[in-house]
């Protein structure tokens, strides 16, 4: 048997994940074992995705918990180099760009194992951004490189890398999207407000299409006082036109807190914030929206697969096929309101659906690690 240790640290790479484990369970060549780093460790951002996502608990976790990035790096390094003493994997593949995929990329290249990175060659070409950080590094060191998009093929290419290491086979979280999107669209949608002590519905205090959901925790716009206050403004003013719901990262929520601003927040009646919420009820909530005003990642690529506008708070994406292709604009604080007004009046942007992005990457990955055996 093939011994191939997959890696999952942090919330976005849980979805990445789940659709291998489904492949790969009862898999008759390749046996895999699973390590969670524990780099997100609360129920809501991590426990819930495991047991929405039907992921098998992990073989071994090394709880490190937050900490700086060094410290967190230096830890998931330590505990996963004992890891792959014991376990001696034929293979080690790690997903996304978190301080997780970093550390352990650095730890199997160091003891000769072959890696392969899921979601190789993104680049924001902004050094600013640790993840950006994370995938220089992991792709500067990889084995094998899968991709989600032609961009990053090249991206790889202008790189050095050969092309004959360089698979693209498509997009995972869309796998995981396919797969849950009926599930999602039955769950209840009610949600506990952080900020007014009540509950909320949706179909009671706001229907389908009328709303906006919210997501923002990149330290660029939620570290600094004076742009997170500037941007709860924005959300205030917009949410007078349309209610917004804001399923709260724990950095932003603790943000507002240390600043000062939840008084700001309780004085706009529209404006929901809400706890991190699961992957079935947080999907149901975007698939719903009239648009998601965000700086995620991941809601980039889940956005264009719904064909709903999303407007990225960001000078800069690592994923740009999501804007040439799909339904994603990049916009700048000061932009917000009007793009939103667009949107609101009908006029938001539509696209189509990138290539390989239909719910089988995970079997198109699989056979390839199982051919290239
Ligand atoms: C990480 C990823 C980011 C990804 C995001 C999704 C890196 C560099 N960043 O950022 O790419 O988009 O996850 O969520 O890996 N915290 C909790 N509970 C948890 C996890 C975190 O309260 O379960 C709090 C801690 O106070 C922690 C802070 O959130 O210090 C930040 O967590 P961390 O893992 O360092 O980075 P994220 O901002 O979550």
């Amino acid at each position: 048997m093939y011994k191939l240790l997959l890696v999952a640290g942090a919330r976005p790479n849980f979805m990445k994940i789940a659709p291998l484990m489904h492949v790969l369970k009862d898999h008759p060549s390749i046996q895999p074992l699973l390590v969670h780093t524990g780099q997100h460790y609360d129920e809501k951002m991590s426990g819930q995705f495991f047991d929405e996502l039907d992921i098998p608990a992990p073989n071994i976790n090394l709880e490190v918990g937050s900490a700086s990035h060094a410290v967190q790096t230096a830890r998931i390094m330590e505990g996963f180099e004992k890891v792959c003493l014991d376990e001696t994997p034929d293979c080690v593949l790690v997903v996304g760009d978190v301080n997780s995929t970093a550390a352990c990329t650095l730890v199997a290249a160091k003891l000769g194992i072959k890696t392969i990175h899921y979601e190789a060659g993104l680049r924001s070409h902004d050094r600013t951004m640790p993840e950006e950080i994370n995938r220089l590094v992991t792709d500067s060191i990889s084995d094998i490189f899968i991709t989600t998009s032609i961009d990053a093929n090249e991206n790889l290419l202008k790189e050095n890398v050969p092309a004959d290491k360089i698979y693209m086979l498509g997009n995972l979280m869309i796998d995981t999207l396919v797969e849950q999107l009926p599930k999602a669209q039955s769950t209840a949608l009610e949600f506990e407000l952080l900020n007014k002590n009540k509950t909320i519905q949706l179909n009671t205090e706001f229907s389908e299409k009328e709303y906006g959901v919210l997501t923002f925790h990149r330290p660029g716009n939620v570290d600094d006082k004076q742009t997170l206050t500037e941007l709860v403004r924005l959300w205030g003013n917009i949410s007078d036109k349309i209610p917004l719901v804001f399923p709260v990262h724990p950095r932003t929520y603790k943000n507002i807190q240390q600043f000062g601003l939840q008084q700001i927040i309780n004085s706009f009646p529209q404006l929901y914030f809400v706890e991190p919420l699961g992957y079935l009820q947080f999907i149901h909530l975007v698939s719903k929206s009239k648009f998601a005003l965000t700086d995620s990642g991941g809601i980039q690529e889940e956005t264009t697969y719904l064909n709903i506008p999303c407007l990225t708070v960001r000078p800069n994406t690592e994923r740009p096929v999501t804007v040439w292709e799909g339904s994603n604009k990049l916009i700048k604080i000061d932009e917000i309101e009007e793009e939103v007004q667009l949107i609101i009046d009908g006029k938001g942007k539509s696209g189509s659906v990138p290539k390989f992005w239909d719910g089988h990457t995970a079997e198109r990955i699989v056979k390839m690690i199982a051919e290239a055996d």
